[in-house]
C-alpha cells in the first residue's frame, strides 16, 4: 500500500487524478470504477479540467458504480445514479449510457446484483477504481461484519453510515435509506489498481485501521491490504493517527520518476 500525505485535500485530489488518468491512458476503452459522496468530487474535477484542456478523453470508457440505495424513488437527487450524473458524467465527456450502476429499485434483488457482477465482467474488469472510506471503515457500502470475499449484494447501512449521510438528505436521519445494493470488497479487489482518497479528521480512525490494523470484517477498508496496487491519498487531518506517518512521507518523496505517474 503506497500512502501519500499531501499538505491538502486539494492537492490529495490532483494525486489521485494524475493517477486515474495514468492508469487509463493506453486503452481505447479503459473502464473506471466510481464512487459517490464527498470524497472523490474534487478529483473528478480534476479530470473535467484536464478533459476541457484536451489533455485527458474519456470517449471510449466506460464507468461503473460501487453502489446504489435502496428505496428512493426513481430520479430522487440523491440517488446515486443522479450523484454520479451530478458530480462526474456531466462534467466529463464519457457517454452516460456508459456509466452503470447497480439497480436499487429491482423487484429481484439477487438477479440484478448477478446481473451487475456479469456486466463488470463482460467489460473486461475494472482498470482503475476510485474509492473513499466510511468513518466506520466501510469501502463502497460493505459495513463492518461484511465478509472479506463478498461479491455485489443488499445490504443494512449503519447507523453511522446514516448519519454521516444524514447531511445530503437536509439532515432527516428518517430520509436516509437504510439498505443498498453494493459492490462486495470481493469484487473491488479484482479492480486492477486502486486509488483511495480520504480527507478530514473524521476519517483518521477509519484511515489507521487501513493502512496499519489487522486484516479483519470489523474494518472493511482493512482487506485492501491484500491488493497489490492500493494507493491511499490523504489531507494531513486525515493521515494524523498513523503510527508510521513519517515513513510513508520518507517513501513517498524518494520515489523513483518510474513509480510517478
Ligand atoms: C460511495 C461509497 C462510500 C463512500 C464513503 C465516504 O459510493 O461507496 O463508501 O465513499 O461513505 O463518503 P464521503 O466521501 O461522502 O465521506
Amino acid at each position: 500500500m503506497d500512502v501519500g500525505i499531501a499538505g491538502s485535500a486539494r492537492e490529495a485530489a490532483a494525486l489521485a487524478a494524475d493517477l486515474v488518468a495514468a492508469a487509463l491512458v493506453g486503452s481505447t476503452s479503459p473502464v473506471l470504477g466510481v464512487a459517490t459522496g464527498s470524497s472523490p468530487v474534487g478529483i473528478y474535477d480534476e479530470l473535467a479540467q484536464r478533459v476541457a484542456r484536451g489533455e485527458l478523453s474519456l470517449a471510449g470508457a466506460s464507468a461503473f458504480m460501487l453502489d446504489e440505495y435502496v428505496g428512493l424513488p426513481v430520479g430522487h437527487p440523491q440517488a446515486y445514479r443522479a450523484v454520479i450524473d451530478e458530480i462526474f458524467t456531466r462534467k466529463v465527456d464519457i457517454d452516460p449510457s456508459r456509466v452503470h450502476g447497480p439497480d436499487g429499485g429491482a423487484s429481484d434483488v439477487e438477479g440484478a446484483c448477478a446481473a451487475y457482477e456479469s456486466a463488470i465482467r463482460d467489460a473486461g474488469g475494472v482498470d482503475v477504481q476510485i474509492l473513499g472510506i466510511g468513518t466506520d471503515g466501510h469501502i463502497a457500502f460493505n459495513e463492518p461484519s461484511s465478509s472479506l470475499a463478498s461479491r455485489t449484494r443488499i445490504k443494512t447501512l449503519t447507523r453511522q453510515t446514516r448519519l454521516d449521510n444524514a447531511r445530503f438528505f437536509g439532515g432527516d436521519l428518517d430520509a436516509v435509506p437504510t439498505h443498498c445494493l453494493t459492490q462486495g470488497v470481493g469484487t473491488i479487489l479484482e479492480a486492477r489498481e486502486i486509488v483511495v482518497v480520504a480527507t478530514g479528521a473524521a476519517k483518521s480512525e477509519a484511515v489507521r485501521q487501513m493502512v496499519e490494523g489487522a486484516v479483519s470484517a470489523r474494518w472493511p477498508a482493512t482487506a485492501l491490504q491484500l491488493h497489490p496496487r492500493v494507493t491511499v491519498l490523504l489531507d494531513p487531518e486525515a493521515a494524523a493517527r498513523l503510527e508510521l506517518a513519517d515513513y510513508y512521507r520518507e517513501v513517498w518523496a524518494n520515489k523513483p520518476d518510474w513509480q510517478r505517474p
